[in-house]
């Protein structure tokens, strides 16, 4: 294992590579990665580094993200198969007829979505900022692809803002059913639940704290109470008890995995990072068209 870690710490510096994971990632990868968050975070950093290699480890859209910032550059995302379910539930050809049958209206997109889909939306957003970026549009009415519960949950929080969402969804969160809530609350009375956006609003609405990845791992590190529900993917959890042992983190229920966030391991990063693989490709018309909509996101964010 140290090994490993050496020899991929040898090759960042040999290449000037930068390691971007995203905390559903295996824990194990923090060990080499010079950034570590949510998607947010991870493409301010992306947006900002000077590295000439990004190796993202993390799943395809956050790769493709990475690419469309810095085109010159080449992004690696160790495991082609780590793709996001709920990013492949729209392709462009769906957007636009969604958007036709709405016409006119603002699209905010959230970045859980292909390179081709942002070229057609105004605004992309994440599950730490969604909020913050339909406020800042200042409008009546908006749609929201592809996740219905993430526009959903903005639209609860908001008042006189029509939010039309398309009917993507993230299936790991889904797993997460109101009664897991329930059973977990009467084993543990005392404890917080928090909860992502993601996850439907019969969840969220019984949460203490609705927030993306790192809103959570804040949120139970500045809160005094002891014991934390958490209702996301199993590597916040993990993250959590290596890093603050004296509290309980407990995972909703054992099955909460996205399974593409955990293909990379170690020796793929070496790999990535050896034979420069698996490249992200993103053609020069798609980044021009679509760029704009992760920058905006980015200034509203700063
Ligand atoms: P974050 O915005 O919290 O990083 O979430 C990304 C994601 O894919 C959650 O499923
Ligand atoms: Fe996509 Fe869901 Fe996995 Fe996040 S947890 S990457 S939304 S499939």
């Amino acid at each position: 294992m140290n090994d490993i870690i050496t020899k991929i710490k040898e090759l960042k510096r040999e290449k000037n590579a930068v390691i971007l994971a995203h905390c559903y990632q295996n824990a194990e990868i923090d060990e080499v990665a010079d950034f570590v968050g949510d998607s947010l975070y991870l493409s301010q950093q992306a947006a900002k580094t000077d590295a000439s290699i990004i190796v993202f480890a993390g799943v395809f859209f956050m790769a493709q993200t990475a690419k469309m910032l810095n085109p010159t550059k080449k992004v690696l995302l160790p495991r082609k198969e780590s793709g996001c379910l709920m990013a492949d539930m729209i392709n462009l050809d769906q957007l636009r007829e969604f958007k036709s049958k709405h016409p006119n209206i603002p699209t905010v997109c959230y970045i859980n979505s292909t390179a081709e889909v942002k070229t057609e939306c105004d605004i992309c957003c994440t599950s730490s900022n969604a909020l913050k970026i339909v406020k800042s549009l200042n409008e009546k009415e908006i749609l929201f692809v592809p996740d219905n519960y993430l526009g959903k949950w903005v639209e609860s929080k908001l008042d006189n803002v029509k939010i039309t969402t398309y009917n993507g969804f993230c299936p790991t969160h889904l797993k997460i059913k109101p009664e897991d809530i329930i059973h977990a609350k009467e084993k543990y009375p005392q404890a917080k639940v928090l909860a992502h956006p993601e996850c439907s609003q019969e969840v969220t609405k019984l949460a203490d704290y609705v927030g993306s990845t790192t809103g959570i791992m804040k949120y139970t590190i500045e809160n005094p109470a002891k014991q934390f529900i958490i209702a996301t993917e199993k590597g916040v959890v993990d993250r959590l008890k290596r890093d603050y042992p004296e509290k309980e983190f407990i995972l909703v229920k054992p099955d909460i995995i996205c399974q593409n966030m955990k293909w990379h391991t170690l020796e793929d990063i070496y790999n990535s990072l050896k034979y420069e693989q698996y490249e992200i490709d993103v053609d020069k018309d798609t980044i021009q068209k679509g760029v704009r909509c992760i920058e905006r996101m980015l200034e509203v964010s700063a």
